[in-house]
């Protein structure tokens, strides 16, 4: 791994391959992705930070990027962490005609040790590889790219929010970006992540939220793209979301699908009913990776705690609108939520459903929900030590040091 410094031969040829780096040219190509060829250039302009309580999601960015370009001829070309810059790609870019996107959501906490820790990060990767195959992009070595994600965070430790309310959110992006007209494969392709110190999701305690529920919009369908983080999923959502804040004066869409009006996911996260089920039982029950929802790590989280408690039944099954409203009537009812990587757990109070609003009484106790919420983030804080969390370095403090010393 190269750091460039400053030396005789200037900043104009540092500039020109801060560039390049980002613009996949100059940098000799491996045949995988391969963290051993990083370059890292250093910014020479650190932005201020922002202060923990104004932090707005996805507003605030690191001053430092990973860029890894890909083509068909050279194979993956050495990554490079390179300080934030616009990307210039070809106006024929495919991404810009087809949509050939994706990227995963992932968080970094600072921990009450001080260390800085990345939750379940290898599922993200997981999951980044499984997207890419399903949008025809280039496979890559999801060890390899995390190693790389570490390293930026390191370079930008200083980044990490102190505060047990605050994170570091991960944002992998990849695009295809061979300049040619046509739908078919691309033969180049961008990967590259930026990081973003975000605040918490709730400021004071839990905020429940209203859903709109309306069947005649659809958010995935069996055999589409929806159990994939691809951006063309959500485009389409962003008129029914501002229909259900604007005009039905609720904070999120609840997607049903079929002729049963199924539930399947509350905005951008999984959904949970924790409920007295039809046999009297207590369960909690989420609706299957059956190919209409996106398999969550957080989902993937609470239904594995709950497993382990061993204290109500879990559930991986379908729930349709008819029996929530029975369930309702007959106070069965107890809790619904949703589940991600931005808030943990998302109380629900209200569903708006063909004219009717359902009352659901989660916040009557939010016992389960509340347990949720402080069980998860007592793990990626640190405060309770867990093998989901992985260390981004022994001592991030100290190489942040090194690095700043190494700007030019
Ligand atoms: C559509 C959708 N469902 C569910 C989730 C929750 O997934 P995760 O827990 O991995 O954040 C997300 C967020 O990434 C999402 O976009």
């Amino acid at each position: 791994m190269a750091v460039l410094q400053r030396t005789g031969m200037g900043l104009a040829l540092l500039r020109h391959k801060a560039f390049h780096c980002g613009q996949h040219q100059s940098c000799a190509a491996a045949s995988t992705l391969n963290f051993q060829d990083l370059e890292v250039i250093l910014t020479k302009t650190p932005q201020p930070k922002p202060k923990d309580n104004e932090l707005l999601f996805g507003h605030a960015f690191t001053d430092h990027m990973l860029t890894i370009d890909w083509s068909a001829k050279r194979g993956w070309d050495k990554p490079c962490i390179h300080p934030v810059q616009e990307l210039r790609i070809h106006p024929a870019a495919k991404v810009l005609h087809y949509a050939t996107e994706l990227f995963e959501g992932m968080k970094g906490y600072r921990c009450v040790d001080g260390k800085i820790r990345l939750f379940r990060p290898m599922e993200n990767m997981k999951r980044m590889r499984r997207t890419a195959e399903r949008a025809a992009l280039p496979d890559f070595d999801g060890g390899e790219l995390l190693r790389l994600i570490k390293k930026l965070i390191t370079v930008d430790s200083d980044w990490v929010p102190r505060s047990e309310k605050c994170s570091l959110y991960i944002r992998p992006t990849y695009i295809a970006t061979e300049p040619a007209l046509g739908v078919s494969k691309s033969t180049e392709a961008k990967l590259f992540v930026l990081l973003s110190p975000v605040g918490p999701y709730f400021h004071t305690g839990f905020k429940p939220v209203t859903l709109l529920a309306d069947p005649r919009f659809v958010r995935a369908w069996p055999g589409s793209c929806g159990p994939f983080k691809m951006g063309a999923n959500y485009a389409p959502t962003i008129q029914v979301q501002d229909h259900a804040m604007r005009e039905m004066g609720c904070q999120q869409v609840l997607w049903l699908f079929g002729d049963d009006h199924k539930l399947t996911e509350v905005g951008t996260m999984n959904l949970f009913m924790y409920w007295i089920n039809d046999q009297g039982e207590e369960e909690l029950v989420t609706p299957p990776l059956h190919g209409l929802i996106l398999p969550g790590v957080t989902r993937k989280s609470l239904l594995e705690l709950s497993h382990q408690w061993n204290e109500f039944k879990v559930a991986e099954r379908d729930i349709t609108m008819k029996e929530v409203i029975r369930g309702l009537k007959e106070n069965r009812v107890m809790e619904m939520f949703g589940a991600g990587t931005a808030c943990v757990v998302c109380p629900i109070e209200k569903i708006l459903y063909q004219g009717q609003i359902l009352e659901i009484p989660t916040m009557t106790k939010a016992k389960l929900t509340n347990r949720f919420f402080n069980h998860l983030t007592d793990i990626q804080y640190g405060r309770i030590p867990h093998s989901w969390m992985e260390l981004v370095s022994e001592d991030t403090e100290v190489v942040a040091n090194v690095t700043a010393s190494r700007m030019y």
